[in-house]
Formats: structure tokens, sequence, C-alpha cells
């Protein structure tokens, strides 16, 4: 599948995996895409899951035949990406490696893959005969190794996961020729939870890049962009920046229902106060990688929870500690919590916020057993509150 000039499309669909890391629900798939130019060298970019190995050796020599690869150039280690390279050595044992130098300590520590290899650093330029490819470092991106590769005479960015989404490619692959609607949650449930907590470096690769002339973005998950470029570059600024639209997450755990009550009643205030963009979710039924691309999509997050063997909830302490996890910033948290014979749940939030470093709004509200008037007042109170400090921002 010709992307442009020389630069052909031959990743692959997982239409099987049910998590991605084993962690992470795909619901509709995910691809790994790799790229192959075919010019007077042969350059292979990045690899695929091993498990695709046979259907991406017969794409490869749909594109060269009995030609052999020159170069396999590896912007990131991760092994949905590398898994290949020690089968591709194998077909092709003259393929000369081209990574920087992190790259090749995981290469040997994962795949113990020796033979020739090329280093790059910063700026160096390795050309095929007509294309003329530049190498540049973008470490945490999100991975101690990850570069990019730039094509500079096609104007093609090779960026990794960088620009990355979830979603397998149903036929097409490049954006102008495809629906991309699944795609945009889906990037930004995968930058949430899969890049999240490294917005710096983001931001840090995002300048690097911002001098080059850009045509097309082939990264190693999802369509590869042409027409939408400044939007998905604006996607990933803006996540990265860790902005967040005027909303609120109302994030809760319920056992018998008293807890949820609690929930209902800040959220119906929440949208007499004028807010709009209120999302529920019951942390033990919704998968927590939506939630977490919630919190990243508002600002606000209420989060409440039964007390449980005297400690949090097991979801919610779970929730939290992914959440704290990814280094968010700029978010406003109100919490509360619920206990049977001695409380504990809204102590615990209180002390997970150390952690998570939001900024706390309103009084936290603790409920023993049952909704009472008084509960519910303070429950109205809340989320009051938390309006109040979005609609702050508003000017
Ligand atoms: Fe898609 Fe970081 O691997």
């Amino acid at each position: 599948m010709e992307i442009k000039g020389k630069v052909h499309y031959v990743g692959v669909n997982d239409r099987n995996k049910s998590l991605f890391e084993n962690l992470w629900p795909l619901p509709y798939g995910v691809s790994y895409n790799s790229y192959l130019i075919d010019d007077e060298k042969v350059a292979l970019v990045d690899t695929v899951d091993v498990c695709y190995f046979e259907v991406y050796l017969k794409k490869i020599r749909s594109v060269i035949g009995d030609r052999p690869i020159d170069y396999l150039i590896i912007n990131h280690m991760e092994p949905d990406h590398s898994g290949s390279i020690s089968l591709i050595k194998q077909y092709y044992p003259n393929a000369v490696i081209v990574g920087n130098k992190k790259t090749f300590d995981m290469i040997e520590g994962y795949y113990g893959v020796g033979g020739d290899r090329l280093v790059v650093g910063e700026g160096d330029v390795l050309d095929l005969g007509h294309h003329k490819l530049n190498f540049a470092l973008i470490p945490m991106v999100h991975w101690p190794e990850t570069m990019v590769t730039y094509d500079a005479t096609e104007c093609v960015l090779f960026s990794g996961d960088a620009f990355g989404c979830f979603g397998a490619l149903n036929g097409g692959v490049i954006d102008t020729k495809i629906n991309t609607d699944i795609y945009w949650n889906e990037m930004v449930r995968y930058y949430s939870n899969i890049v999240g907590k490294y917005g710096a470096p983001v931001q840090k690769a995002l300048q690097k890049l911002q001098g080059l002339k850009i045509e097309v973005i082939c990264s190693t998950h999802g369509p590869v962009w042409t027409e939408e470029i400044p939007h998905v570059i604006a996607v990933y600024d803006r996540l990265s920046r860790y902005e967040a639209e005027e909303g609120v997450v109302v994030a809760y755990g319920t056992m018998y229902g008293n807890t949820e009550e609690m929930a209902e009643v800040i959220a119906e205030e929440l949208s007499n106060q004028g807010i709009r963009n209120i999302v529920m979710h019951n942390v033990s039924r919704t998968h927590h990688s939506h939630i977490i691309a919630d919190v990243f999509k508002y600002k606000g997050l209420i989060v409440g929870c039964p007390t449980y063997n005297t400690q949090l909830y097991p979801e919610m302490e779970a929730l939290l500690g992914k959440l704290a996890a990814r280094d968010i910033k700029g978010r406003y948290l109100g919490w509360f919590g619920s206990f049977t014979w001695a409380g504990a749940a809204v102590k615990k939030i209180t002390e997970f916020n150390e952690k998570l470093k939001f900024e706390a709004v309103g009084n936290p509200v603790e409920m023993k057993q049952a909704m009472k008037e008084d509960v519910a007042l303070r429950c109205r109170e809340l989320a009051v509150a938390m309006a109040e400090r979005l609609k702050a921002d508003r000017n």
C-alpha cells in the first residue's frame, strides 16, 4: 500500500487482543504500523508484534520481492514494534539495524541480536538514494530511546508512538480515505493511558518538530495522517499541556447504592449550577482507561466511595493510584465517602491527594450508612464549590 513516493505501508492489524499491555481494552483493535521505503537502498521503519510476523513478511515481499532490506530503522523498542527484529534479521541477515545508543542496549537485552549496526544521533542523515532520512531524538515519549525519522525528500515523519491512537485500520490507512470518527476518542484514551505521564517530554518533542515541513505523519498506531495533521498535533499539544475543558468527572464506588446516591445528588447540583459536561463513572464497572481519559478531558474531578475493611474501596484505590502515576496537572478535586461503623474513605482520599496534588475544592462529605437531608445538603454545597471554581476560569 503506497503512502507517498516510495514509502509503503506494511503494518498489521490486531483485532484479537483484548487488552493492550494486558491492561487497556481494545474495542476497535489496534494496528502495529511499519513502513517500507523502496529506494535504491531499502529501509524498513519499525517492525510489528511478532504474532503477526507471517503476514508482515508477505506484505514486505509484496513490495520488494526478493530484494534485500538494507536498513532496519528502530524508532522505538517497545515489543509491539520491536518484536519482529530477530525474525527480520533471520530473513534479512545483512540488514543494518539503525538506532541510537539507547536502542542497541535494549536490542541486546531483549533479543540478543548482533550484526551490523548504524548508531545515529541528533541530526544525522541516512541517504537511501532519493530519500534522505534525518534522525531526531525525542527521549521519554514515552521510553528513553524514542526517536523519530524524518524523510526530508517526501516530508514524511515516522513518529513512533507519537501521534498514535488505538483502533485497527479497516481497509484504508490514510486519513483522507477512511472515516476517522472512531480514532479521536481512541487517541485521547491512548495518549492519556500510555503516554500521559510524559507531558513535558512530549512538549519538547513538539517544539523540536515545529520547524519541519510535515506533509505525512506515519506513526506506529492508527491512521497515517495527512489532511488531519493540524488536528492531530493540536490534540497531542493540548493533552501534553494537561489543558482541559470545563466539566466534571464524577467517579464513585458503591456497594448497595447508598454512596451512588451521593454521586447523583452532586451531579444534579452541578447541572443546576450550569455545568454542562458531567461524566459519571461507576469505578467498578467502567474500565479505568475511560475514566483516566475523561480526567484528561475535564478540569473537575469529584470522587467518592464507601469504606471497605477500614480502607478505601479497592476499585477507588486502584483508580486513584493510576491517576497519581500520570502526574496530571491543573485539576480540581472534590471528594466524598461513606461508612457503616468506622469511617476511613474520606480520610484516605484526603491522604491520596498528597500524591495527586490536585487543587482541593469544597468540603469533603462523609455519610454514615445512608442518605439524610444534611448529607444531601453538604453534597450540594460540594457541587456548588466545584461549579464556582470552574466558572472562575471562564474569564
Ligand atoms: Fe506502541 Fe510504546 O509502544
